[in-house]
C-alpha cells in the first residue's frame, strides 16, 4: 500500500511530467494505486497523491461498474453547462464541500501500455475525472471554492488534524 501525501505538504502542489515510458513499472505503480485507493474507499487517486510527479491517476465507480487508469490526460472539450456536487479528496480527509464544475468533459488518455482512448463523460465520472486531473496540475477542489467556503474547510481542517495528533 502506498502512502497519501496530505494538505500542507508541497508535493501537492508540484507540476507532473507526462510519461513516456510504458514499461512494466507503470503497470505496477498503477495496481498499487488502484489498491491504495480502494483501501481507502476513494474513486480516485492521482500520482502526486502518492509522491509520484507524473501525469496518472486511477478512478473506480464501483456503482456504475467503471475502472480505470489515465496517463497523459488532457481534457479536450468542457460543457457550458455546469454541476455543482459534493467532494472530498484522500488528501484532504474528512472534508467535504459543494463543488461547481462542468457538468460534462471529453478527455483523451493513455492506458497502462500507453494505447490511446477517448471518453465522453457526464455525472459523476466527468467529476471524479475533474478533480483527478487538477491534481496532475498542484489544484486542490478547496481551490475552486469561494474564499468564504475555503476558509472554513481549511479551518475545520486544522481543528481536526489538531484533535488526530493529541
Ligand atoms: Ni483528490
Amino acid at each position: 500500500m502506498l502512502d497519501i501525501i496530505t494538505l500542507g505538504d508541497e508535493f501537492l502542489r508540484e507540476k507532473t511530467d507526462r510519461i513516456i515510458d510504458f514499461g512494466s513499472e507503470i503497470a505496477v505503480l498503477a495496481d498499487a494505486m488502484i489498491d491504495t485507493m480502494r483501501s481507502e474507499r476513494g474513486l480516485g487517486l492521482a500520482g502526486p497523491q502518492v509522491g509520484v510527479l507524473k501525469r496518472i491517476f486511477v478512478l473506480e465507480l464501483p456503482e456504475e461498474g467503471f475502472s480505470r487508469v489515465f496517463i497523459n490526460p488532457e481534457i479536450i472539450e468542457t460543457s457550458q453547462e455546469l454541476s455543482s456536487y459534493e467532494e472530498g479528496c484522500l488528501s484532504i480527509p474528512g472534508m467535504y464541500s459543494d463543488v461547481i464544475r462542468p457538468a460534462r468533459v471529453t478527455v483523451q488518455a493513455q492506458d497502462t501500455k500507453g494505447k490511446p482512448f477517448t471518453i465522453n463523460a457526464e455525472g459523476m465520472l466527468a467529476r471524479v475525472i475533474q478533480h483527478e486531473n487538477d491534481h496532475l496540475h498542484g489544484v486542490l477542489f478547496i481551490d475552486r471554492l469561494d474564499e468564504d467556503r475555503r476558509e472554513r474547510v481549511l479551518k475545520a481542517y486544522k481543528k481536526r488534524e489538531k484533535r488526530s495528533k493529541s
